[in-house]
């Protein structure tokens, strides 16, 4: 594994969950960095021409930006991706996959208990949601790595959220695959140092985006959040984007491992509680 500066490598990014939220802010920070990137997205109809829009962004920015519209869990769609980087590096000797971004955003959302049965989270929901938004972080980065496509100082990141800490209502499955995925993030941190590869979790705070928005009571959630932060505004997807364009600089490979805090101090309040 070679070491990399901006200067002589040309540098890319795959973010899974590109198209909304916080995976796309991070993309558009980290082009605007110069970082190529690869897209994965699960959009129809609208957002799949949003998505490609907002590739075409990307692209004018001055990057290399491959987008994939399929489902980020299916063994057989990131072994496709996967063979695509690969005869993209055989062209480019200078191409480092530098930043894995872990963004995606597919959970069941209900009760694991119910009066009524038939509204009780199924173990398909349960398994669903743990596969896509915990367990996949683990089968992209073995295969990345596997593929000899991670260098040094390359940096994996997966947005986590408080649930991973506290019961929220309705929320039991992702709470789980959020616990799971920072539990991943420390593994790979220790079985990837060797290699000077690092992984960390970001906690962000609530923030406005298209899957929260499913969470029952999440705008009296988002307002109460806002109210209660000590900034007194919720997180923006923007606010992650940056601290993650920063993280990735090789003066942070001392950071890994981590659950790092991006939420304006939010969390440090007991406002689910206090509900
Ligand atoms: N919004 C919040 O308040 C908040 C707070 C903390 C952490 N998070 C976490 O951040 C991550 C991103 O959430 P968001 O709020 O930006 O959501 P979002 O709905 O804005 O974006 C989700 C993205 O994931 C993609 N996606 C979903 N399922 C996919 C699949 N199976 N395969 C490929 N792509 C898929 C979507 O196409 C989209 O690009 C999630 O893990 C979420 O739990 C969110």
């Amino acid at each position: 594994m070679s070491n990399t500066t901006i200067a002589d490598r040309n540098l890319w990014a795959i973010v899974l969950g590109v198209s909304s939220g916080f995976g796309k802010e991070v993309a558009l920070e980290l082009a605007k960095s110069g970082y190529n990137i690869y897209g994965v997205h699960l959009d129809m109809g609208n957002a799949k021409d949003k998505a490609e829009q907002f590739r075409q962004t990307l692209e004018a920015i001055g990057v290399k930006a491959f987008f994939f519209n399929v489902n980020a869990a299916d063994d057989n769609k990131r072994a496709e991706i996967i063979e695509h980087i690969q005869k993209d590096r055989e062209k480019d000797p200078h191409h480092v996959l530098r930043v894995v971004i872990h963004s995606l955003a597919f959970g069941a959302i209900g009760p694991f208990f119910e009066e009524d049965f038939s509204k009780m989270l199924k173990k398909k929901q349960i398994e669903m949601t743990m596969d896509v938004m915990a367990n996949s972080l683990i089968y992209w980065v073995q295969d990345l790595f596997a593929a000899h496509l991670l260098a040094e100082n390359s940096r994996i990141f997966a947005m986590t959220s408080i649930g991973s800490e506290r019961a929220i209502i309705s929320y039991g499955a992702v709470s789980a695959a959020k616990a799971a995925l920072e539990a991943y993030c420390r593994q790979i941190a220790v079985e990837l140092a060797p290699y000077k590869i690092t992984a960390n979790a970001i906690m962000a705070g609530l923030t406005d985006t298209p899957a929260a928005a499913k969470i029952p009571g999440f705008e009296k959630m988002l307002k109460h959040a806002r109210e209660h932060n000590p900034f007194r505004r919720n997180t923006v997807p923007q606010d992650v984007a940056k601290a993650i364009s920063l993280l990735v600089d090789e003066k942070f490979y001392w950071i890994t491992g981590a659950t790092i805090k991006v939420d304006g101090g939010e969390s440090i309040l007991n406002f689910i509680e206090s509900m």
